[in-house]
């Protein structure tokens, strides 16, 4: 007999088929002369009721190891259910169980646990219902960002996980060695022989595979990275990892304009497919975990973001009614409390943010006209804050370079990155969008250590 998934049983299965199933046990209820179970295999929410009669041979020892978190496999019959919540049952013949889970041990019992404890038994959170709506909402995510990509004809590079440069010169690196450091003091890193080491030269885990983003968008036009990041920067909070996914499209022949046109494209793009193709968990969400979740997926499919200048930006900040605690003035960069107000507050949807002063931002975006600001953009989303930083880049070798050394840098160290505006350079644009963020903004999930299977944060890495 055919093994199927439990999702496609429930959305396709008919009465007087025969299936087998596998999975992991959620809930036993024994009644007189026959017993339910609850079995899911993680390809849904919901999970597939199982019926036992007392005949099944070895009745009541087998219903002994069926306690919560058993790993089973059951054959047997559809029947229409008569109970409500389900359109159909499986009614067993054959029952096997692969692995028992003591009830006195295994943590997950069925009563609800809090997020924080989920955390510390990482390893297993994934068998509950949130965090099996979570992940399969996340894969989606995935899926639409190719799929947006592909159709449009960008090809997919995979950018060095390994590298030599801080893209965002904010030096929030991890460093990679294979020097034993273990007795060297913090203090005295600097005067490490680096010609000793594997690279023989200091290297880094990617803040951001930008650069060589474009590197490859100089040569196929229209490109998009999507992998793993990293950034050693200490912020305890609900919106920071250590390592994240980060998306980064870089478009050749493209201004900051057509920038924010793609980027609200893509945002609009993921929302309708995760709202089609994850129904069910995006209504679990809605019920369980924030209720504005499916009014929000609805506001940005339907609704123009709103785009505004830095300087308008501090404009609107500067006239608000609200008492901020860190203070707003044209230079100083926006602080999460200034972007939630502009589109919690203010406008009630995502805002763009474009035009940032030179000084608070990365060396190589654009400078404008005014050499006072730079062509960048930021998407600012309801309860998250910055979900997507994107820029037109500075295509112009002379400014580049004095840019470069504005911010501190040698430019004989990016002299590739250089070559790109000596040898046929053109005006380009990209963007990152933090992958948690979304998924965090997408299930409404208040904290970003929940969206991702294994999170890195300071001082927790326990896989
Ligand atoms: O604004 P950021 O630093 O931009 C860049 O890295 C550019 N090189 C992107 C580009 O233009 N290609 O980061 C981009 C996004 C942020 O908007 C945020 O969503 C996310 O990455 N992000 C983080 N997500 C989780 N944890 C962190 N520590 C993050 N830092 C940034
Ligand atoms: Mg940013």
């Amino acid at each position: 007999m055919e093994n199927r998934r439990i999702a496609e049983i429930l959305r396709s299965g008919e009465p007087d088929e025969f299936v087998a199933v596998q999975g992991w046990v959620r809930t036993k209820r024994e009644l007189k002369g026959f017993s339910f179970l609850e079995v899911n295999d993680g390809s849904c929410l919901a999970s597939l009721q199982v019926v036992l009669n007392e005949d099944l041979p070895d009745y009541d020892d087998i219903l002994k190891k069926l306690n919560t978190g058993a790993s089973v496999e059951v054959a047997g019959v559809l029947v229409g259910s008569l109970g409500k919540g389900q359109r159909i049952e499986l009614k067993t013949d054959k029952i096997k169980v692969f692995g028992e889970a003591d009830p006195e041990t295994y943590p997950l019992q069925k009563k609800r646990h809090s997020f924080e404890f989920l955390r510390t038994i990482g390893h297993l959170r994934s068998r509950t219902n949130s965090f099996g709506a979570v992940f399969r909402v996340r894969n989606a995510c995935a899926t639409a960002i190719h799929q947006f990509f592909q159709e449009r004809g960008f090809l997919w590079v995979h950018t060095p996980i390994i590298t030599a440069n801080d893209c965002e010169g904010a030096g929030e690196l991890f460093s990679v060695t294979s020097l034993d450091l273990k007795n060297v003091p913090r203090t005295q890193t600097q005067a490490i022989d680096y010609s000793k080491d594997f690279f023989s030269k200091p290297t880094y885990l990617t803040v951001s595979g930008q650069l060589e983003a474009e590197v490859m968008a100089m040569a196929f036009t229209n490109v998009y990275t999507f992998g793993p990041t990293f950034r050693a920067e200490n912020s305890n909070t609900s919106r920071h990892l250590a390592e994240f996914w980060m998306v980064e499209p870089e478009m050749a022949f493209c201004d900051l304009k057509g920038d924010m046109d793609l980027a609200e494209a893509f945002l609009k793009h993921i929302f309708k497919y995760v709202l089609e193709t994850c129904q069910e968990d995006m209504e679990f969400f809605n019920q369980r975990i924030d209720n504005t979740v499916l009014a929000t997926a609805d506001n940005i499919i339907n609704n123009k973001f709103e785009r505004i200048t830095y300087t308008e930006a501090v404009k609107l900040l500067e006239k608000a009614d609200v008492q901020f605690e860190y203070p707003v003035n044209w230079g100083l960069d926006l602080q999460s409390e200034h972007e939630r107000y502009l589109c919690e507050q203010l406008f009630k949807k995502p805002v763009i943010v474009s035009n940032y002063p030179a000084q608070i931002k990365a060396f190589y975006m654009r400078l404008d006209e005014d050499e006072k600001t730079v062509s960048a953009m930021d998407i600012l989303a309801p309860k998250i804050g910055e979900i997507i930083g994107g820029s037109q880049r500075e295509e112009r070798l002379d400014v580049l370079e004095r840019r470069i050394q504005a911010q501190g840098m040698k430019p004989e160290d990016l002299w590739w990155y250089l070559d790109l505006r000596r040898f046929g350079t053109v005006p380009h644009a990209g963007f990152g969008l933090g992958f948690e963020r979304l998924v965090q903004f997408m299930t409404g999930m208040g904290n970003i250590r929940d969206v991702i299977p294994f999170p890195r944060t300071p001082e927790s890495a326990e896989f």
